[in-house]
């Protein structure tokens, strides 16, 4: 009975009212998240894979390229634009700003993200996991130690045939911190990830096609808690995925995420001021 009325009432004030109720929800997002922000995603109606076939078998090779030869990668990655454009100058958009209000009302425990963007962080996320890496963010292979890029100067280093940068604290060889296809995801990063997936009894799922793997086996997870805990796991994207098909998320309010989000961290201001 209760179902079938959750099921009439608005997705909007149903999303607000099942976040207002929960005792530890968190976020995953992906590429859908900033398309808002002027970064184009991979496999939507738009994407880059979408658009450039070609462009996707070539960032299959990337981490090959790495292992082969760290100068010949950072050569490459500092020759030209990512394929996202220039993310330096990508601003947070009402998505991700709606993500960090429900953190600051102690709300939403933690956003894993696919993105490489930083933007979460822009707007003010404090616990985001950077599941893919961070754009901004060098990674010792070694040691696994990470430091913000502009700790180097990448420039500087490439005309004075110093590449590829090395780690200060063992010595180790530098990579960009994104995850490359082929690439294992960082073990600190998909040790929490599974951590709070297995911890949150809800989870929204926001701008992700939900194809990639390891990071689609998350929600999966977040469902099969222990016995009795349920998880309620709410997708917001702008067309189902195969969380929706399968029936693994329990509703997907479709549309953008830009729009949708804010509605919801109001509705939720609402209902908390008023509970
Ligand atoms: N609001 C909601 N959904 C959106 C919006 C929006 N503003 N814009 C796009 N979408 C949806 C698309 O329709 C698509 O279903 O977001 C989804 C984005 O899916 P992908 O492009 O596959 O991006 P993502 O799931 O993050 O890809 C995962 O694949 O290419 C690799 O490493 C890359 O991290 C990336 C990973």
């Amino acid at each position: 009975m209760a179902k079938e009325r959750d099921k009439m009432m608005d997705p909007i004030k149903r999303a607000a009212a099942d976040l207002a109720k929960s005792n530890y929800a968190i976020a995953l997002t992906g590429a859908g998240i900033s398309t808002e922000s002027g970064i184009p995603d991979f496999r939507g109606p738009s994407g880059i894979w979408t658009k450039d076939p070609e462009a996707e078998k070539r960032a299959y090779q990337s981490y090959a390229k790495f292992q082969r030869n760290p100068k010949e990668y950072w050569e490459d990655r500092l020759a030209g634009p990512s394929l996202l454009g220039d993310l330096k100058k990508m601003a947070p958009n009402p998505g991700h700003y709606a993500l960090a209000e429900l953190e600051r009302m102690g709300i939403l425990k933690c956003v894993i993200t696919q993105n490489i963007d930083n933007l979460h962080q822009k707007a003010g996320s404090k616990r985001v996991l950077d599941y893919h890496g961070n754009a901004f963010k060098l990674r010792c292979v070694s040691c696994g130690g990470r430091f913000e890029d502009r700790e180097f100067d990448l420039q500087r280093l490439r005309n004075a045939d110093q590449l590829p940068p090395l780690c200060r604290g063992c010595g180790g060889v530098l990579k960009s911190d994104v995850v490359h296809f082929h690439e294992p995801i960082p073990a600190d990063v998909a040790q929490q990830s599974l951590v709070e997936a297995g911890k949150c009894d809800l989870m929204l799922v926001c701008g992700t096609s939900a194809v990639v793997y390891p990071f689609a086996l998350l929600p999966r997870a977040a469902k099969q808690r222990q016995l009795g805990k349920e998880t309620i796991l709410i997708e917001i994207n702008a067309e189902p995925t195969p969380l929706t098909e399968e029936m693994v998320s329990d509703y997907l309010i479709q549309g953008k995420t830009g729009q949708i989000l804010p509605k919801i961290a109001e509705e939720v201001k609402r209902i908390t001021k008023t509970s």
